[in-house]
């Protein structure tokens, strides 16, 4: 059967990402014939349609699988050499280089340079330079094995918490701030933290612009879509803490109108806009 659009998922979301029955019914209204695939599925033919990467978030754990997939796909939104840049953190160097503000981020590769760098902030938030879901990030003392980022803990992500911009085509859509419970710095719903959608401010939107922007310039080609996570330093800077063009979650649930901004995106990517 003909299909306009695969969406790939991973078996924990095998009927797609939270609250994809907003972004199914406005592919349907919008007349684009789609379903939801598991990127790891051998039975699916991923040259039969374009493919958005939407909820393969265990891909972490086999990253190399995930690039050669994506790597395969025909026709795949964002492209695997972007996936291959984005999921490893260590790409906050790069947006930091190019005049962005970032949250400071040291790169760590061997267990031997981990206490300098754990040293150099009063209290360090380390994690996984691979990671997704917030798995591995901890506070003062690593929780798995490296290679490691170890960033500042900023302390505004338990008040003003921490902000995501969804930049669809260029534009910035939408705007959701996402709190974590209790001891937790994860604003993940998985730990407690709640999401709820705002009103875009122009300083959030500006930053995902200009973000978004600077990683076409690096990559050299255009982002499809993205999602930028943003968080407060102490010294009032508004500043990116993660650049998702992998895998960003929509936040469906919370933003139901992300559905209909999305599906009009595929809808110009298959000509029909
Ligand atoms: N430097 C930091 N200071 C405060 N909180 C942080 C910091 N780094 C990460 N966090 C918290 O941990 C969560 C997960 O970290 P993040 O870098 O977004 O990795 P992931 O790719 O797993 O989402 C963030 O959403 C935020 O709530
Ligand atoms: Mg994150």
């Amino acid at each position: 059967m003909n299909m306009d659009l695969l969406l790939a998922t991973s078996s924990a979301w095998a009927d797609g990402e939270p609250g994809h029955p907003a972004l199914d019914q406005a592919l349907a209204a919008a007349g684009i014939s789609a379903r939801w695939a598991t990127w790891d599925d051998p039975q699916v033919d991923w040259g039969a349609a374009l493919v958005s990467v939407r909820s393969t978030w265990d891909y972490h754990e086999r990253l190399p699988q995930f690039l050669a997939w994506a790597a395969a796909v025909p026709r795949l939104m964002n492209s695997a050499a972007v996936f291959a840049w984005n999921t490893d953190k260590s790409y906050l160097l790069e947006l930091a280089a190019a005049g962005l503000p970032v949250v400071p981020t040291i790169v760590v590769g061997t267990a031997a340079d981990l206490p300098a760098a754990i040293a150099s902030f009063d209290q360090a938030v380390i994690k996984p330079s691979v990671g997704a879901g917030g798995r591995g990030v901890s506070i003062g003392t690593p929780a798995g094995p490296g290679p490691w980022v170890v960033q500042p803990l900023v302390e505004s992500v338990r008040t003003e918490g921490e902000t995501s911009v969804f930049v669809l085509g260029g534009e910035p859509v939408s705007m959701v701030r996402k709190l974590p419970a209790g001891e937790e710095i994860r604003v993940h719903e998985h730990y407690g933290g709640t999401t709820v959608a705002v009103v875009p401010t122009a300083e959030a939107t500006e930053l995902a612009r200009r973000t978004v922007a600077v990683a076409e310039r690096i990559l050299g080609t255009r982002l499809d879509y993205g999602r930028v996570d943003q968080i407060r330093l102490a010294d009032g800077t508004l500043a990116v803490s993660e650049l998702e063009v992998t895998e960003p979650g929509l936040y469906l649930d919370v933003l139901p109108a992300n559905g209909p901004a999305f599906a009009a995106l595929i809808g110009r990517l298959l000509g029909r806009g």
